[in-house]
């Protein structure tokens, strides 16, 4: 139908993409090889088997398994330039990326290494097709606040390519307001701000990470629906919300893409946007999302439509640029 051909080439913004989860097996398997780190897995359809989760907690446990392949300048280079390559074949003209050094200085991998992988394929992308992209610097919230701060400090020469923080990994028990003093001073350094809030964790977490974290996005907020004032609060400020529908479906979220809130949510007003997360662990890039979304809610064009612009407006983009997309 018009809807399929509508996502493929409408222009879009990604706003919630995890870059250690664009990690494809074939590429997962050639650095295993090249690196000599052993894996679980003999073949890639081993892998693909494995990618079977239950909650978000059994997904991260092979997603750190996978980044332990990703040693060298070269293996970071190769995981961004493949990623923005499929943002070009999507019609992705604009990326904000999330990244989580705490994965690979835990394991003796610096930012002296991953950095200037990520800047050149960065680079290059831009430099061939006009790729827009940015950076978000994740903080793994299983950590203490003292790692955070750490990270923080060790990524000083690196916060010129950096333009927000984040928070991610596992949600329950580990709630927004353990980070506000990290969030605070990453204020003061000029950055701007995110976290994971309401992909498992209740509506409190939301609240939390925006009194207490004073985030500019949430990035799936889906459990906002169970609170009537947050929703209000949401819409009131068009807070935007970063979905990820094929990952909220692999993680048991929701039960089915047909029991999936997210027009729910547009219709109550919020500021929505799709996004693919960890594409390479759920089954699809961002066209995938739309696709999946318009193959089993009522979507119509106009909601297409409306999800792409928002991906803009929702962006950390200048208002120029927005104008130029919108
Ligand atoms: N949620 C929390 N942490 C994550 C995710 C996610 O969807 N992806 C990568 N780290
Ligand atoms: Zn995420």
């Amino acid at each position: 139908p018009a809807t399929t051909a509508l996502i493929n080439s409408l222009p879009k913004a990604e706003l919630h993409l995890h870059i250690e989860g664009t990690l494809e097996p074939e590429l997962m398997m050639l650095l295993a090889e090249k690196h000599q780190v052993a894996l679980p897995y003999s073949t890639i359809e081993d892998v693909r088997l494995a990618y079977n989760f239950d909650n978000l907690q059994s997904f991260l446990d092979l997603y750190y398994l996978g980044a332990s392949v990703l040693c060298d300048e070269d293996d970071f280079y190769r995981l961004m330039w493949d990623y923005l390559c499929k943002c070009k074949e999507e019609n992705v003209v604009h990326v904000e990326m999330m990244f989580d050094p705490q994965t690979h200085t835990e394991r003796g991998i610096g930012f002296d290494v991953f950095m200037p992988g990520f800047a050149r394929a960065m680079a290059q992308a831009e430099k061939e097709w006009g790729q827009s992209s940015l950076l978000i610097m994740s903080f793994l919230r299983h950590l203490s606040e003292q790692s955070a701060f750490e990270t923080l400090d060790a990524a000083s020469p690196y916060l010129f390519m950096v333009s927000a923080v984040g928070l991610d990994s596992s949600e329950l028990g580990n709630p927004p307001e353990k980070f506000a003093r990290v969030f605070a001073k990453a204020k003061e350094l000029g950055l701007l701000r995110v976290a994971h809030a309401g992909e498992e964790g209740p509506p409190a977490y939301i609240w939390s990470a925006l009194n207490d974290l004073n985030v500019h996005r949430i990035d799936h907020g889906v459990r906002s629906i169970e609170d009537a004032m947050l929703v209000q609060e949401l819409a009131s400020r068009q807070m935007p919300l970063t979905v990820c529908p094929l990952s909220n479906i692999k993680l048991c979220v929701f039960g089915h893409m047909r029991e999936h809130n997210l027009l729910s949510l547009l219709d109550l007003g919020l500021m929505v946007t799709v996004n693919a997360d960890d594409p390479s662990y759920f089954g699809g890039y961002l066209n995938d999302n739309y696709h999946a979304l318009a193959a089993h809610l009522p979507i119509t064009d106009e909601h297409i439509k409306t999800l792409a612009a928002n991906s803009f407006k929702a962006s950390f983009l200048s208002e120029e640029q927005k104008a130029h997309w919108l």
